[in-house]
């Protein structure tokens, strides 16, 4: 696997990859690799002949500075990780390369409709850093395909979004998440538990899967469902942000005609904040 810091010597790869015919897939991540990361790079390598994957935690998105400098830097595991998974490049940049004068001055994406709720509501200028990033990656990358976790799903969405309103030149898809055995969605952010919570965290899978059930079972009072799972979790020790129900294509809040919905969680339990989401089809 190649090494590379810069965007001259990425480039260079990419085109030497591009005169000899091959396809490209990319994988941006913020390191801290786990198999839910692994599991992009393996979707990557179904989809196209070299995988890209990127390491960069990115300041931008991060609203709460406390938060950022806990963040997980872990790259040498990560590298030993992505070797063993064969990936072919991993581009490591630094933040003066990324943002050369500062962040203040960096032109920002901001796409509409997406900080008025579910994270973008809790996160103040999450998704603008979000995109931001995401649109300079693929610019740098110059992909064919990137992939992209379905635990978070409003950056999914968001980015589709961004990707079809400026015209670029690349398929973003989407891949299931990873669950521990009790189902609780993999994150770098689980590190933050204790034994003890990491048991207990699988209750936000139990709860979705509670709300699907009363679902199927014609259960249309989506505002009461929300506020009895955030009880059911407060029982357990989270403090519930948000529990929604809302459409699968553009996240505004599930009526009760809607067939293709999706259950939404944010809670903190201890020092971590989890996010999770479960899709339901009513059809
Ligand atoms: O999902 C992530 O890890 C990040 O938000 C991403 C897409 C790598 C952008 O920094």
């Amino acid at each position: 696997m190649q090494i590379v810091k810069t965007a001259r010597a990425l480039r260079k790869q990419i085109s030497q990859w591009r005169l000899h015919g091959l396809t490209i897939a990319f994988v941006p991540t913020m390191g801290n690799l786990h198999a839910g990361h692994l599991s992009l790079v393996k979707k990557a390598q179904q989809l196209a002949d070299k995988v890209v994957v990127s390491i960069f935690v990115n300041p931008l998105q991060f609203n709460d500075q406390s938060d950022l400098s806990a963040y997980p830097r872990t790259l040498k595991a990560d590298t030993e990780q992505l070797i063993e998974s064969q990936c072919d490049l991993l581009f490591t940049p630094n933040q003066q390369s990324i943002y050369p004068e500062g962040m203040d001055a960096q032109t920002k994406v901001f796409v509409p409709n997406m900080d008025d709720k579910l994270c973008g509501l809790h996160r103040q200028g999450h998704f603008d850093g979000v995109a931001t990033i995401v649109l300079k990656l693929l610019n740098l990358v110059q992909a064919d395909v990137a992939v992209f976790g379905e635990k978070d799903y409003q950056q999914l969405l968001l980015i589709k979004k961004m990707v079809t309103d400026l015209n670029l030149a690349v398929e973003i898809v989407g891949a299931p998440t990873c669950r521990e055995p009790n189902g609780l969605a993999m994150s770098s952010r689980n590190q933050y538990l204790t034994d003890q919570q990491s048991h207990v965290a699988g209750e936000l899978y139990t709860t979705m899967l509670s709300i699907v059930e009363q679902l199927v079972n014609g259960n249309k009072d989506f505002s009461l469902l929300c506020e009895q799972a955030k009880d059911r979790l407060m029982h357990f020790g989270f403090q519930p942000e948000y529990v929604d129900i809302r459409r699968d294509d553009d996240l505004e809040l599930a009526i009760s005609d809607d067939k293709e919905i999706r259950i939404f969680i944010a809670a903190r339990l201890g020092q971590a904040r989890l996010i999770d989401n479960l899709a339901c089809n009513l059809a």
